[in-house]
């Protein structure tokens, strides 16, 4: 296998899937606080209020917030790099729009580097990873207002004048591209208005004709999915002028889903038609934030949506000033699109595409596509060469604690080794491939369904979907395996 001695492997997390303390020193509730536990056949709820006997997955997590130390400790074991974490805006602005930042949380995130420091673990900070003050979605409608550029600028100014010194890495908003998908309104950018209809939620129990009423209302959705995320790429571009005003070694990445998909036939319409859907939905915000303008083809899709962005006048000049150092990416499965009604269909990653027969799926109906992280890893730096970073990746699978504390999930080495395999084949391919961050590195709680039953890390964490357990952490087979990886590649030139 080929890495460069430098190559940072890591892992990644969420402080809204991982850290807990919801409430705590000052941090009030955030947008992923009202959500409550799902499953695969039941979408996750948003509630207002806070309901007797429900379980909000984010409220406790995986309690990183009391076991920072501990579990920072295994992670200096297992000889990472670097350490994907995103910071909760609540624990810094608790509401968003106040003028003084809540000092407690400032505090909170300086022991947490200052301990990564230690272990000489690079941090890679997600400024938002789905979560943003509740009270701005209340009060603004989310990222659909354009005053939510002034509020997170405003918080990404103390990240970056508080943690120069301690971090170096930074992704402005995580899957940024999510943010136009049909029915991610609220989970992504926050809009209040859309709250009812996140993943599916919005369906249960509708007739045909409710339901085509729901189809048109998402279609309106998706005009003020575009205005917000106008705001959200004019504000990360004018984060990464500002961080890189405020240390020039900053180094600031956009974070894509990666909407990875094959075209299910050769069929000419097939082929025009994953063209479209790449364009659409995986290229069109690394387009705007890595070459720093709006694609060509937005311009009919605009046209044929019915979408009017309102821009004000410098927009285009930040855009352009303030391109990203580095593209990252989150990589879990593929999936097909057809122009024509084509046999099964298959879950995966934000998206639902048509079963590609040459793949197997996870327990979660996700399908395994390790080659296909070559492939796209290839494309994708043909379009932007610059230094590339694997953020997410990874298998979500039930997991048994053994009596004696031992996990043996060899299916999840089999994966990881598959991917680090393709990996190593994309940088002989010439790709500048700088890191892996592989998901969930310690057990936490799913984005989409909430459970912490759908376990992806080398380190489990005893607690159940219903927060019942010791939160002890335990080393899994994967975590020797992945131990050894990190060693050896670290030899290689
Ligand atoms: C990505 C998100 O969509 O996929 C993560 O950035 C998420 O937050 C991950 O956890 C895996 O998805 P899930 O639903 O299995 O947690």
């Amino acid at each position: 296998m080929t890495f460069p001695k430098d190559f940072l492997w890591g892992g990644a997390t969420a402080a809204n899937q991982f850290e807990g303390g919801w409430n705590e020193d000052g941090k009030l509730d955030s947008t992923a606080d009202h959500l409550t536990l799902g499953s695969r056949t039941s979408a996750r709820r948003f509630t207002e209020d806070f309901e007797e006997g429900e379980v909000y997955p984010s409220h406790k997590a995986s309690d990183f917030y009391h076991h920072y130390k501990e579990d920072i400790a295994l992670l200096g074991e297992l000889g990472l790099k670097m350490f994907r974490m995103s910071v909760n805006w609540t624990r810094i602005f608790p509401e968003g729009d106040e003028e003084k930042p809540n000092q407690e949380g400032i505090k909170f995130y300086r022991s947490v580097f200052t301990e990564l420091k230690k272990y000489n673990i690079e941090p890679l900070v997600t400024i938002s990873h789905y979560e943003m003050p509740f009270c701005l979605s209340k009060k603004y409608d989310g990222w659909y207002s354009r005053e939510l550029i002034g509020f997170y600028l405003k918080y990404c100014k103390v990240l970056f004048t508080e943690y120069k010194g301690l971090v170096k890495y930074w992704l402005t908003f995580n899957e940024i591209n999510s943010g136009i998908l049909e029915g991610d309104a609220y989970f992504s950018q926050g809009i209040y208005s859309s709250k009812h209809k996140d993943m599916g939620a919005g369906t249960t129990g509708l007739n045909a004709e409710e339901m085509e009423a729901y189809k048109r209302s998402l279609q309106d959705d998706l005009k003020k999915q575009y205005q917000a995320m106008h705001h959200m790429l004019v504000a990360s571009a004018e984060a990464v002028q500002m961080g890189h005003s405020i240390d020039p070694e900053y180094r600031i990445g956009c974070m894509i889903a990666g909407i990875c998909q094959y075209p299910y036939t050769c069929h000419p319409e097939d082929m025009l038609l994953i063209q479209r859907e790449r364009r659409n939905v995986f290229f069109y915000c690394s387009d705007i934030m890595v070459r720093g303008e709006y694609p060509h083809y937005s311009r009919r899709f605009f046209r044929e949506h019915d979408i009017c962005i309102r821009m004000e006048e410098g927009d285009a000049e930040i855009l352009k000033n303030g391109t990203v150092d580095f593209y990252s990416f989150s990589y879990y499965s593929t999936g097909c699109v057809s122009s024509q009604p084509a046999g099964e269909t298959t879950e995966g990653n934000l998206i639902f595409g048509v079963k590609n027969p040459y793949l197997e799926t996870s327990q979660w109906g996700w399908q395994i596509d390790p080659r296909g992280l070559r492939y796209f890893l290839g494309e994708i730096y043909d379009r932007y060469r610059i230094p590339m970073m694997v953020v997410e990746n990874g298998l979500g699978q039930h997991d048994v604690l053994e009596e004696d504390g031992t996990v043996h999930d060899p299916y999840r080495i089999e994966y990881m080794k598959k991917h680090i395999e393709a990996m190593s084949e994309a940088i002989e391919d010439g790709v500048d491939l700088i890191g892996y961050t592989p998901w969930g590195i310690i057990d936490l709680a799913a984005a989409s369904t909430g459970e912490m039953a759908k376990r992806y890390g080398v380190i489990y964490v005893d607690a159940d979907d219903h927060g019942n357990g010791t939160y002890n952490r335990y080393r899994k087979d994967s975590f020797f395996w992945y131990r050894d990886v990190i060693a050896k590649g670290r030899k290689t030139e």
